[in-house]
């Protein structure tokens, strides 16, 4: 069986999606929706699709089995639910949505409808990532005691669509959008949730009314410690998590590999063969639909996610730790 996928946002994530969809055998790019017209039909021209600029009539016409919903994140909950009702199978971009009211109403409406959500969250499917991940279920390095994750990345580069700097729109700055990142990753890589965070927040940025850069301490249900540091404002970029075990550490460099050490320097561990996360995502998600089961990254696992989230900005709010 071919299914067919219809994009709603043709904006950066889109071609990453589209690339992956060329490369999955059973699927289909049928449509591309945007409000921006020049946007949208010069990315549905580039890969021989259909464009329109209402994503509802998109929907209603095309009849996809599968709508990937890549927009602006205030607008996700109203579009999940929307084309929940309609029968289509969600991709859903990261953070889920704005807080975990909206979360609970795309649950809801997916639950109703019998249809399948996978959230976005890529770091699933980093060939590193995946390692570390076994890594540290082998034990061979003993207990994981900690995990130390920084982002550094200019946050306010020209480019950068405007609406990610609007709190109304984004939900939040650095921390809602890499942020939900480190979250989902240490979660991940720890089969654990974060339930206990103090956090603060700063607002330096030249525009917009978001964090651009924030510091959480936090605790897992597994009694585990993190550290999470991000910052949006000028410096060298990173993208490093330090996994601090019993007997040994590991470093992991998003999209660029993991070392290990027992005692004395890093050493790199072979890395295993890269295959696109976009593709490994549309795969799972595709296991899910046909298994009837839920994909590794489903709403539930997101709102976790946003859960976590909130009580970060809570805890800035407030001054004082939070549990999720
Ligand atoms: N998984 C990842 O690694 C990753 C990476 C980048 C972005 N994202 C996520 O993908 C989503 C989109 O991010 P982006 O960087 O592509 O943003 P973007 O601003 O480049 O794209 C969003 C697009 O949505 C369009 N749009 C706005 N309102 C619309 C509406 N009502 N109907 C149709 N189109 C509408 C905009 O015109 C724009 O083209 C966000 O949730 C973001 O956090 C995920």
């Amino acid at each position: 069986m071919v299914y067919r996928v219809v994009l709603i946002g043709a904006g950066i994530i889109s071609r990453n999606h589209l690339e992956a969809i060329r490369q999955v055998g059973t699927l289909e790019a049928a449509a591309v929706a945007d409000t921006d017209e020049s946007k949208g039909k010069a990315l549905a021209e580039e890969y021989g699709i259909s464009f329109y600029r209402d994503y509802e009539e998109m929907v209603t016409k095309e009849k996809p089995d599968i709508a990937v919903i890549a927009l602006p994140h205030h607008l996700h909950a109203s579009c999940a639910v929307w084309c929940a009702k309609q029968g289509c199978h969600l991709l859903l971009e990261k953070p889920m949505a704005l807080n975990v009211d909206q979360c609970d109403e795309i649950l809801q409406a997916v639950a109703t409808a019998g249809v399948k959500l996978m959230v976005g969250h890529t770091q699933h499917y980093w060939p590193a990532n995946i390692q570390a991940k076994q890594l540290i279920a082998s034990g061979e390095l003993g207990r994981l005691l900690a995990v130390h994750d920084t982002r550094h990345l200019y946050y306010y580069r020209d480019n950068r669509p405007d609406w990610f700097l609007e709190k109304a729109k984004a939900g939040g700055g650095i921390l809602m959008n890499l942020g939900a990142h480190s979250i989902d990753k240490i979660q991940w890589l720890t089969d654990s949730r974060v339930h206990r965070v103090k956090a603060s927040v700063t607002y330096e940025g030249p525009r917009g009314d978001v964090e651009g850069s924030g510091c959480i301490f936090l605790e897992t249900d597994s009694g585990l410690s993190g550290v999470i540091v991000q910052s949006g404002y000028e410096g060298p970029p990173k993208d490093e998590t330090e996994l601090i075990f019993s007997h040994g550490m590991a470093k992991l460099i998003s999209a660029k590999g993991l070392w290990i050490s027992k005692g004395g320097e890093y050493e790199q561990v072979e890395p295993i063969p890269e295959e696109d996360p976009f593709v490994l995502q549309f795969k799972d998600l595709l296991q899910a639909i046909g298994n009837e089961q839920d994909p590794d990254s489903s709403g539930e696992y997101a709102r976790s996610v946003i859960a976590a989230l909130e009580a970060v900005y809570r805890s800035d709010r407030t001054g004082v730790e939070q549990h999720v």
